[in-house]
């Protein structure tokens, strides 16, 4: 036993904790058990020093020197000064967790939670990735697979607090179940050897020169939405756009780049003047010479079959992580070929595997003027009826736009310092995090609180460090063939 309950509501449990027990091994965070009639599971969410005197006894005692008198202070005060705890009910445990509808009672007594208590975040066991640990408890924390992918989900934390470690093991347990996964691999964290690479399940794809299988999007795939991601376009010039677009359809680039402004402008009747058509080419000339950008390949139907093959695909950025032109249109063309191609399959009868997108740095996509311009927004809205799903990771919350946020069912917070990325999370999230905002700042390197719709209760925990995935590949090379 750690204490007895002195004040219960239904918001808040305090319990003093008994003089008996070194006050600082209880820490924040941790779950208890409440046994009153019913056998509370709580989380303690403070712990405060009390006096029963005077408001100013503290004071007046520490003025005293005590090394000299601290006999002497105790044994006149005796238990004046104690400690207590705030807790959160989460629920009744009685084989399941079920919702508490009551308080416990005064002086029940209050215990650390076990792992036969917890018992029930086991019995989920069936379609689950496990991530990690509970803290303090040998117990894993198993997240639900189909609302991990179908509901989307947000890890968080401040960098070096590790997210991408988090990732990984995420991706390794999802690649060991033949989920195929999708990772925009913007600083080649996932693409080595020691990662991802070993597998025979995954499928590495890089820009430029590289050795691997290169991007290459058709000009087709590119809508005029892509190009205002990555270059300014005026009133005057969009209205030219669509009026071409109106036109030449999935070949309006081409025609723009390929045919000379004097025709252009009087194809169309001179509404479009030349000076507009000169800007555009420009713009859309500088486009084409993109490395990965070209009609050498379709390697948009290359990933969405390698991905109905069940396989994850890594596309490594390489020397082009700092390049936001590339990681705008690669991830969004690339997104909204998949989405649509998991509509069109849905449409048909198809069920195509739950398919997870991972975008690390999102901040460089989700900001609130650029989500709509990317593909997004739709797909946290509505990619769950596709079975595609979206794992946001990111440094700076406070520059997601909140309508993504409020979207991510899952949410993994990992340190996070800054408090207005902390209170941007909270007031953004449909999960109710405001019981963690000070917790998220005192986390350490690889630990998490989750919560949301894959896990029955919020948990702090511990990820393990990433070391490797379990099967490897055969001797060579073991690629992806288009036609396999
Ligand atoms: N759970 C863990 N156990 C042990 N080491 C870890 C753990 N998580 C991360 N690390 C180590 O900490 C370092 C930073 O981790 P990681 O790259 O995952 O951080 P990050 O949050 O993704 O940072 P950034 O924002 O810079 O991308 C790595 O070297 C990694 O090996
Ligand atoms: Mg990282």
């Amino acid at each position: 036993m750690i204490g007895k309950v002195i004040f219960s509501s239904t918001q808040e449990v305090i319990f003093r904790i008994q003089d008996d027990v070194e006050v600082e091994t209880i820490t924040v965070g941790t779950l208890i058990i409440i046994n009153s009639y019913y056998k509370y599971l709580a989380r303690i969410s403070s712990v405060e020093l009390k006096n029963l005197g005077e408001n100013t006894l503290a004071d007046k005692v520490a003025t005293i020197n005590t090394e000299d008198v601290f006999g002497d202070i105790q044994s006149a005060l005796g238990e004046q000064f104690y400690y207590v705890c705030k807790a959160r009910v989460v629920g009744i445990v009685d084989g399941r967790l079920r919702g508490a509808k009551s308080i416990p009672k005064f002086l029940s007594t209050v215990r650390k939670a076990e792992k036969g208590d917890l018992a029930f975040l086991e019995e989920m066991r069936g379609d689950v990735v496990e991530v990690g640990m509970v803290r303090d408890v040998d117990i894993p924390i198993l997240l639900d697979r189909k609302y991990l992918i179908t509901r989307h989900c947000g890890v968080f934390g401040k960098t070096g607090s590790g997210k991408s470690n988090t990732v990984k093991v995420i991706l390794s347990k999802l690649i060991e179940k033949k989920t195929p996964c999708l990772v925009f691999d913007i600083h080649s964290e996932y693409s080595g050897y020691e990662c991802l690479r070993s597998s025979k399940d995954v499928v590495i794809m890089g820009i430029g020169n590289c050795e691997d299988v290169t991007i290459s999007l058709p000009l087709s795939a590119i809508k005029p939405k892509d190009v205002r991601l990555v270059t300014s376009i005026n009133e005057t010039q969009g209205e030219a756009i669509d009026m071409i677009r109106r036109r030449y359809k999935k070949e309006w680039i081409s025609y723009i780049t390929g045919t000379d402004s004097k025709t252009i402008s009087k194809e169309f009747e001179d509404k479009i003047s030349d000076m507009t058509i000169g800007v555009l080419k420009r713009k859309l000339d500088s486009l084409e010479m993109q490395c990965y950008v070209g009609p050498s390949f379709n390697s948009l139907e290359y990933m969405f079959q390698a991905l109905c093959k069940h396989k994850t695909l890594v596309i490594d950025f390489g020397e082009y992580e700092h390049n936001d032109y590339a990681i705008r249109l690669i991830t969004t063309v690339v997104s909204r070929f998949l989405l649509e191609k998991y509509k069109n399959a849905k449409r048909q009868g198809t069920n195509l595997p739950e398919t997870l997108i991972v975008l690390e740095e999102a901040h460089k996509l989700l900001s609130k003027d650029l989500t709509r311009l990317t593909i997004f927004e739709e797909i946290v809205r509505e990619g769950r009826k596709f079975n595609i799903g979206l794992l946001v990771v990111d440094q700076t919350p406070r520059k997601i736009h909140e309508e993504v946020i409020s979207q991510l069912n899952t949410v993994i917070i990992m340190l996070l310092t800054n408090i207005k990325d902390r209170e941007h999370l909270v007031l953004s999230s449909e999960n109710d995090l405001s019981d963690f905002k000070d917790e998220m700042a005192r986390l350490d390197m690889g630990e998490m609180i989750v919560t949301g719709i894959s896990v029955p209760v919020p948990l702090f925990g511990k990820v393990p460090e990433f070391v490797g995935l379990n099967q490897k590949a055969p001797d060579g090379f073991d690629a992806f063939s288009f036609n396999e």
